[in-house]
């Protein structure tokens, strides 16, 4: 039996909620261990502001979106003290082993806190999918879901209307998701971070599937961090920073729909998805894969497997080490993006 503390950081991602079910189910039942919750990232274990996880309070969880600990995007390594704070609040609830539930970020902590000497385990998430060292992360799916179902919608107001619409997805370093809800919803065109775009190049597609398929409309499909071939960064929805340093990114469908427009002379709109690709239930393999993640941190934490965490490696859920997923972001796969670029124009 051991005292296991649990916290959410970063963004909320669908799933969340599976993986404290997991933990807490697998802890209480099969170890008898002692969980507790801390509430809001990081934030909660600097402030020690934790309540104790049973059956009761786990229980009904499984399909709620967000997750029952709350988030921040708390950087203990930029607040004062930040880590002999963590360190006091974790032996003072006398925890053995703490399971940071998150991306890089959340992780970098977790990774830093091991190498300090206190046993944590991580597990992955993000819905941009794009952590190192496992296949998936779970709330992907549900967001690639959400996404294909607004493109479904965009396309019939899109041929009511003749208009090209510009549909904004989240993706910071990566277009995962631009990716798989293009090329699920039918998208003309799929901008990501990974390929710098060119507008001329993208109206030229337009114009060719206009006037080739006797179509008068368009969809194209943009994730939020796509940049251009002649030079600057992503488009920015506030100056501001947060902890880690990541700008709040948004605003590229706008730049294209007046770009496109103004280029092609075909009638544009934007529309830009943002939090609703991450609010909501999880689909039902971000369930199964929060749940396998949760049941496999448990196990890790109560075997002493340290410093490491979870992975989705083909069907199998392994561990792997923390630092195995923090160095570089996994970006799109070549060969993916061919197949969705066949559809092009
Ligand atoms: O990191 C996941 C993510 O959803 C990014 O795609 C997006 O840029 C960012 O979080 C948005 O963060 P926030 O919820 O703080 O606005």
């Amino acid at each position: 039996m051991a005292r296991i503390g649990l916290l959410t950081g970063g963004g909320d991602c669908p799933g969340l909620n599976p993986v404290i079910r997991g933990i807490v189910r697998k802890g209480l039942d099969t170890y008898g261990h002692e969980l507790y919750g801390f509430r809001r990232g990081w934030k909660g274990v600097l402030d020690n502001d934790a309540f104790e996880l049973t059956r009761e309070n786990t229980s009904g969880i499984l399909h709620r979106g967000g997750t029952i600990l709350g988030t921040s995007r708390t950087n203990v390594y930029k607040t004062e003290n930040g880590e002999e704070r963590v360190l006091a609040s974790l032996r003072e609830r006398e925890i053995d082993v703490l399971i940071p539930i998150g991306g890089d970020d959340t992780l970098g902590v977790a990774s830093k806190l091991n190498e300090a000497g206190f046993p944590t385990v991580g597990v992955p998430k993000t819905i941009d999918n794009d952590l190192n060292a496992t296949d998936f992360t779970f709330g992907f799916q549900t967001a690639v879901q959400i996404a294909t179902e607004a493109i479904d919608r965009l396309h019939s107001t899109a041929e009511s209307h003749d208009r090209v619409i510009v549909c904004e997805v989240m993706g910071r370093d990566a277009g995962w998701i631009a990716c798989y809800s293009g090329l699920a919803g039918g998208a003309d065109v799929i901008l990501v971070p990974e390929r710098p775009f060119d507008v001329e190049e993208v109206c030229e597609h337009l114009r060719h599937r206009h006037s080739t398929t006797g179509k008068n409309f368009s969809i194209v499909v943009v994730a939020e961090g796509a940049t251009r071939s002649d030079g600057g960064d992503a488009a920015t929805a506030a100056d501001s920073v947060d902890s880690f340093g990541h700008v709040r990114l948004g605003g590229i469908a706008f730049e294209l729909e007046k770009e496109i427009e103004e280029r092609t002379s075909f009638e544009c709109r934007a529309t830009v998805l943002g939090h609703i690709q991450r609010g909501g239930a999880p689909v039902a393999f971000d369930r199964v894969l929060g749940s396998r993640f949760g049941v496999a941190a448990i196990d890790a934490a109560s075997n002493g497997e340290f410093g490491m965490m979870t992975a989705l490696k083909g069907t199998s859920i392994e561990m792997v080490p923390l630092q195995d997923a923090l160095a570089e972001p996994k970006l799109l796969d070549p060969e993916l993006f061919a197949t969705a670029q066949v559809f092009f124009g």
